[in-house]
């Protein structure tokens, strides 16, 4: 019994680093949601189908408002549409555009689980070492000259585009990411 007790106490002694590093910001599940920062600058080079597949993969799985999942991913490696859209992509750049129902501004619902889907495809891209800028400044162009040319379904507009590529040599958070405002002017506790 005494002999349990010990190797028992023991584990907990090995686990306690582990809950501690839960607690505090190097914690590798928190890490990615601090660290992450919109690519300014890209490489050229082939985003791989693997690599999509597994973006979508988070894509799919983000929270929606009744778990409606409303939108629709237009995954545009087409390199002739991506320019008509964001002029400034490098080759190889792939943008995520996606839509959903209704006209992409009162549609609030939506709207708010399609920026969820976008964070989970800019976090995860930033996940497999990609770079990615989350863009709403293309949409209202988008919508009026390319929806058909995109293939995004006819009762759908596009809310949100996420461009992902490769990031150049020694690009990270820490050099790239803009300051935010402190916590304490934006907080408050009751
Ligand atoms: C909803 C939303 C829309 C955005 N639209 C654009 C855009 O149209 N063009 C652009 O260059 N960046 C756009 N951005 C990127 C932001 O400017 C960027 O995330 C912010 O400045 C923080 O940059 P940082 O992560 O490098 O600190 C958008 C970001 C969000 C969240």
């Amino acid at each position: 019994m005494k002999i349990r007790v010990f190797f028992a106490c023991l584990l907990l002694l090995a686990a306690a680093p582990v809950f501690l590093a839960a607690q505090d910001a190097s914690s590798p599940a928190l890490k990615p949601i601090i660290n992450h920062f919109a690519a300014r600058n890209f490489a050229a080079g082939a985003v791989t189908r693997a690599e999509l597949d597994l973006i979508i993969q988070a894509a799919i799985r983000a929270p929606s408002a009744s778990n409606r999942q409303p939108w629709h991913f237009t995954v545009v490696q087409n390199q002739d549409l991506a320019k008509q859209i964001v002029p400034q992509v490098v080759d190889g750049n792939v943008l995520i555009v996606i839509s959903a129902r209704g006209d992409g501004k009162t549609n609030g619902v939506q709207i708010l689980d399609c920026a969820l889907a976008a964070q989970s495809v800019y976090l995860a891209a930033q996940a497999l070492g990609l770079g990615s800028r989350i863009y709403t400044g293309p949409i209202d162009a988008l919508n009026r000259n390319l929806k058909s040319q995109l293939g995004i379904p006819a009762d759908q507009n596009a809310v949100v585009l996420v461009r992902v590529g490769r990031l150049p040599a020694g690009t990270d958070a820490v050099s790239s990411a803009s300051a935010r405002n402190p916590a304490d002017s934006l907080v408050t506790y009751k």
